[in-house]
């Protein structure tokens, strides 16, 4: 939030001289207001694809559930209004301790939603990591997130990891600050949201689908005003446009989790800041210092992959310990409020992520929806703080607390 946009005053909705920010405060306060608008306006398959995860989502709960559990105790008689939410990330400044996970096709929720939300990662100045397999080609998105783009990359094992090494160069000709190697995937998942949408390659609607984009027209709109969602990246290696043939592609191609050998031939290669995604064990977390990463990225794919996997939050304390400094660790996986992530911090990370919100913002409101949940976490972070009476970031770090999920190893 900036107090140019005035986000922090209420106002009313049509009041004279309310902002847009303003007004978008008033109605959509928080993400779950935006997940409702998002999915009256999304076809089911794509609404479903982004909101859905593993069997029968018990992990997605877990996450929440584990978020909530986690109290925090205040300090009060302290004054807190010269707070900065600011932070230092592998040399860079960003202006809070949140970011944008990766997210592929999640351009099916809303077409083109990459660019709407590169701009406003940019604006809010927030790390946005771009997907391998999103609908957009790092070419066109880096230009739009300078200061603020990563890019992630799953295993493309085929021809010695030529179309993986590949991206990473097209990635940093494209100025990306850090490549995130995912590792969560070893093979596919089974999401019976996704099965009984029908979304599979060759993607084959029914009439149940072709009924909900028929009744979905400003999904429709975005579609015909932004084209059809495509795996853009892999366009140099298919030699077409074809959806079909770039969704093949990834199918084909996009296999297993990368070895620690493997990561270690990228950490030749790649000379700025590395992290690995998906990580939820401890001595994986060592096995990843060893190879020299900067950065852990603890997560459970949002209950996307796993069912079973614990809430990213509950191993966090003990990967934090393990790491013992010697490398960043950032987190997510059901983090939906600026309050989420101060108890991140509090349990050691050094920054955390989130995924959905973004998109439910984008396919609520447009553009603005991807500024607005920025706007929204960052003033959340700034009045949990203030809440708390924690002066700084660190203050935050040393909070009283209690956090029962905590797993032990
Ligand atoms: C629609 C969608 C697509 C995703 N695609 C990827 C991906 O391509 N690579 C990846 O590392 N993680 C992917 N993820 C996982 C996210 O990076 C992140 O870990 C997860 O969304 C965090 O949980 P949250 O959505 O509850 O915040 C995806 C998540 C969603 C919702």
């Amino acid at each position: 939030m900036s107090a140019k946009n005035g986000a922090g005053t209420p106002q009313g909705w049509g009041h004279v001289g309310a902002t847009r920010a303003q007004v978008l405060r008033r109605r959509f306060p928080t993400v779950d207001d935006l997940r409702l608008r998002a999915r009256s306006r999304v076809p089911q398959f794509g609404f479903d694809f982004v909101d859905g995860g593993a069997g029968g989502e018990t992990g997605v709960a877990r996450n929440r559930q584990a978020l909530d559990a986690i109290e925090l105790v205040p300090r009060y008689c302290v004054d807190t209004s010269g707070l900065s939410t600011q932070i230092e990330l592998f040399g860079r400044t960003y202006a809070a301790p949140f970011g944008v996970s990766p997210m592929g096709m999640a351009s099916l929720a809303w077409p083109g939603l990459e660019a709407d939300i590169a701009v406003a990662a940019q604006a809010a100045r927030i790390p946005f990591v771009l997907a391998c397999v999103s609908g957009a080609a790092i070419e066109r998105i880096a230009p739009l997130a300078p200061d603020v783009f990563w890019f992630q990359l799953y295993r493309f094992p085929k021809d010695d990891h030529a179309a993986g090494f590949d991206m990473m160069r097209r990635a940093e000709q494209a100025g990306a600050h850090a490549l995130v190697l995912t590792v969560d995937s070893p093979v596919r998942t089974k999401r019976p949201r996704d099965l009984r949408n029908g979304m599979m390659v060759p993607f084959r609607p029914d009439l149940r689908t072709i009924w909900s984009v028929a009744t979905s027209p400003h999904w429709f709109r975005a579609l015909l005003q932004r084209g059809t969602p495509r795996f853009e990246n892999f366009e140099p290696y298919v030699g077409s446009q074809n959806v079909g043939a770039l969704a093949g592609f990834a199918q084909r191609e996009i296999s297993g989790a990368y070895t620690w050998e493997e990561i270690a031939r990228f950490r030749d290669r790649w000379k700025r800041p590395l992290l690995v995604k998906g990580i939820l064990h401890p001595q994986d977390a060592a096995e990843a210092v060893k190879v020299g990463v900067d950065g852990i990225y603890v997560s459970n794919h949002g209950g996307r992959q796993l069912e079973a996997a614990p809430a990213s939050i509950d191993v966090l304390p003990a990967i934090v310990a393990e790491v013992a400094g010697r490398a960043k660790v950032i987190v997510d996986s059901g983090m939906r409020s600026g309050l989420d992530v101060v108890r991140a911090l509090r349990l050691g990370a050094d920054a955390a992520f989130t995924g959905r919100p973004f998109v439910y913002g984008v396919a609520a409101l447009g553009a603005d929806g991807a500024r607005h949940v920025a706007d929204m976490f960052l003033e959340e972070i700034r009045l949990a703080l203030g809440q708390l009476g924690a002066r700084t970031l660190d203050e935050a770090r040393t909070l009283a607390m209690r956090h029962p999920g905590a797993m032990r190893f």
